[in-house]
């Protein structure tokens, strides 16, 4: 079997001697990468005032990392503008805050092109190529364009609108074909699924067969579902020795004994802030027997901090915290506690296992993974309530939690308060049932589910419908 070459925005390659970075795809990969060798391509992270141009090499832990700066032109017009100020808000059903300018447009395409340039050279002929998110839709294409022969498949971490919506914009024909150069075309749930269908469906004039597939020139183009999972073993190994660090114990004894409800994630319009802190204050409102004995953390690290939506969010954010706290204070009570920078990972996943409610209520999210370390981080004996947005992701296969509409302000006060006075029973029973599928499905499985349709594992019976 050939390498697996990663490709997306951000590589964070480990500092020497370091274990690679706890979450998120390094994770996911870690067997795959462990048992095959592995090459993973993408941007540092860092934008320079020079032109970006080098490739730089990296080897740690059997795995070629190799990096990419971006220049400051290419980071404002790809990375803030196109990707982060048009696509980010069309993929989320954001329209009004979709701005699109064309010179962005181009650069995106710019900044994809280069990318496929540096890493064409770096390609071996069996090789499997995965690309992640959107940031990267052309990439495909443009390594095909190139010669590349190898199995290429696509998998976007965010949710995919149905054609409606996506038709909003400018060039939504060219990006969907682009599609049309992998093997497989991966998203998050069987919502995203159908938006995926209609807009191969609509964009592109072709035929989407069952599979379902699209075919052209004697190729086929898989469309599936692969729900995103945690390395759930690690994380509540993580939890449970984390509640019981130096930070996690200053924590419970500021709490004075008062429950703590919990939110964690970036500073992001998608994930519903405003309309959780409003929900919060209604909570306040409409049941005074909370006031004075619940406390809510707020953890929002800050993110894409160029883009003007994002400068906005803040500040409103800022405003309603200290609103709510002026409104309902006591001397020795703060309702909210807002951190407005990251957590380090442990630090959090002790909260997570501290905190009687998780609050993910984003007004849509590809899959959520701050949903499933809620539930991972928990104690099985004595387990804390999660409060979900049925517009996040991870609603589709954690339907034991409590499920809200995150603009309904008062319909969310109540459910805060059904989960903050569940009794035990109910919530060992819909925290083990919500815990077992995540052991089940942890992120290897859904990184070798992935990977067993690209390279044609895939049992023949368990293509879904
Ligand atoms: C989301 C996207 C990722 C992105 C991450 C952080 O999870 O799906 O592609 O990397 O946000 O955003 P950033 O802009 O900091 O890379």
């Amino acid at each position: 079997m050939g390498r697996l070459v990663i490709v997306s925005n951000r590589v964070a390659v480990p500092k020497r001697g370091e274990p690679a970075a706890a979450g998120g795809l390094a994770v996911a990969l870690k067997d795959a990468f462990s048992s095959r060798g592995g090459l993973w391509f993408g941007w540092s992270g860092t934008a320079s005032p020079e032109p970006a141009d080098m490739v730089r090499h990296a080897r740690r832990a059997g795995v070629d990392y190799a990096v990419i700066d971006l220049s400051q032109a290419a980071y404002e017009g790809f990375y803030a503008g196109y990707a982060n100020s048009a696509l980010w808000p069309m993929f989320h059903f954001r329209l009004g805050l979709l701005s699109y300018d064309r010179d962005q447009a181009g650069c995106y395409r710019q900044v994809n092109q280069r990318y496929a340039e540096k890493l064409m050279p770096l390609l071996r002929p069996d090789d499997t190529i995965w690309v992640h998110d959107y940031q990267m839709i052309p990439l495909g294409a443009q390594l095909r364009a190139m010669g590349a022969k190898q199995r290429i498949g696509y998998f976007h971490h965010i949710p995919f609108p149905p054609w409606a919506v996506f038709a909003a914009m400018p060039g939504a024909e060219d990006l969907i074909r682009d599609l049309l150069s992998y093997d497989v075309v991966g998203v998050q749930t069987n919502r995203d699924l159908t938006g995926l269908i209609d807009c191969m469906a609509q964009g592109t004039g072709m035929k989407v067969r069952p599979g379902p597939e699209v075919r052209l020139r004697g190729r086929r183009v898989q469309l599936r579902a692969f729900p995103i999972s945690i390395a759930t073993e690690e994380f509540s190994d993580l939890a449970a020795r984390s509640v019981n660090s130096a930070d996690a114990k200053r924590l419970e004894a500021s709490l004075a004994g008062r429950a703590m409800v919990i939110g964690a994630e970036r500073l992001d319009y998608t994930k519903g802030l405003p309309e959780r802190f409003r929900a919060f204050a209604a909570l306040l409102e409409h049941f005074p027997e909370h006031r004075g004995q619940v406390t809510y953390l707020q953890v929002a690290a800050r993110s894409r901090e160029d883009v003007e939506s994002y400068k906005d969010l803040k500040r409103e954010i800022e405003t309603l915290t200290g609103q709510i706290n002026g409104d309902w204070s006591d001397a020795d009570w703060t309702p909210v506690r807002y951190v407005g920078r990251a957590v380090p990972r442990d630090t959090l996943a002790g909260y997570y296992r501290m905190a009687k409610v998780g609050l993910v209520t984003p007004l849509r999210d590809g899959m959520n993974l701050v949903a499933k370390e809620y539930v991972a981080a928990q104690d099985p004996e004595n387990p804390g309530v999660l409060v979900l947005s049925k517009f996040a992701g991870a609603a589709e296969g954690l339907p034991e939690a409590l499920l809200v509409n995150p603009i309904d302000a008062v319909g969310m006060a109540e459910t805060m308060h059904a989960a903050l006075t569940m009794g035990l029973d109910e919530r060992r029973e819909r925290h083990g049932a919500m815990l077992r599928r995540l052991q089940e499905h942890d992120v290897g499985a859904w990184a070798k589910g992935f990977l067993d349709v690209l390279e044609g594992r895939e049992p023949a019976n368990s293509a879904p419908e």
